[in-house]
């Protein structure tokens, strides 16, 4: 599923990223290459980006 249509970013993508240390949507569109276009997916983005994180963080314990 795509979270940024503009950028054709998708939430494997993103999830793939919080799990290489990267916790800022700056980070995902760095990566990408690219830079928020509309800005509608940035806090689609900032939840997949959190809950990630939060799954690893509980993994790890
Ligand atoms: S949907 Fe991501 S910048 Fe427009």
């Amino acid at each position: 599923m795509y979270v940024c249509n503009c950028n054709g970013i998708r939430e494997r993508d993103v999830r793939a990223l919080a799990q290489t240390g990267k916790r800022h949507v700056a980070d995902v569109f760095r990566c990408h290459g690219c830079t928020a276009k509309c800005g509608r997916c940035i806090s689609d983005m900032q939840m997949v980006l959190k809950n990630e994180i939060k799954s690893s963080q509980l993994a790890a314990e």
